[in-house]
């Protein structure tokens, strides 16, 4: 659906992390589609501390608005110890409404294409009212990754886009909710 503001969030913040790349690959492929704003929204420029650890108002406040300023999200997401990083963890843990009533997908990244920190992630979006899609790209780091370097294989093409048919059709759904 024209108009809608999707943020593509880096879910890790590690130097050396390989999400920028898989996440301007699907900024790439969503952009050729040309059916939405689609824009990469990366959880390291918010600087967001441990949650209630200091005062973080300001960090707070720009995260919440960038968040309020978008209607989905595909999440990034690197697997960490068969979960989500503590980064992306704390992100979501920062705001409560600027999440509600929108949708969400997930492409995923690791040794099995990331597929715990997926589901780990769907538990915790649940939480949030945020409604995850089903169709869902899972990328190896055995076969889609070499030295570190995003080679994705085209198969995977086909799940990104239906996940974004999908976030696209709930996002649109679900912003009647929040006028
Ligand atoms: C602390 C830590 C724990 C990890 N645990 C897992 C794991 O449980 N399963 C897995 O498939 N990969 C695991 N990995 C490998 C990561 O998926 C891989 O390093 C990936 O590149 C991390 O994403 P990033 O480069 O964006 O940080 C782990 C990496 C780190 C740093």
């Amino acid at each position: 659906m024209a108009g809608l503001n999707i943020g593509i969030i880096l879910g890790s913040t590690r130097q050396g992390r390989v999400s920028p790349q898989v996440g301007q690959w699907v900024k790439e492929v969503a952009d050729r589609r040309g059916d939405a704003n689609y824009e990469i929204v990366d959880i390291a420029d918010y600087k967001l501390p441990l949650l209630g650890e200091e005062d973080a108002t300001e960090q707070a406040t720009a995260w919440n608005t960038k968040l309020a300023s978008l209607d989905g999200f595909v999440f990034i997401v690197a697997e960490y110890n068969h979960s989500i990083t503590g980064a992306l963890k704390n992100a979501l843990d920062y705001a409560r409404d600027s999440w509600n009533n929108k949708a969400a997908g997930i492409v995923s990244y690791g040794s099995v294409g990331g597929a715990r920190a997926a589901e780990h992630l769907r538990g915790i979006l649940g939480e949030l009212s945020v409604a995850d899609v089903r169709i869902h790209a899972a990328l190896s780091l055995f076969t889609d990754f070499d030295n570190g370097e995003f080679k994705p294989a085209d198969l995977h093409l086909t799940n990104v886009n239906g996940m974004l048919d999908q976030v696209l059709a709930w996002s649109g759904a679900l912003k009647t909710l929040r006028i």
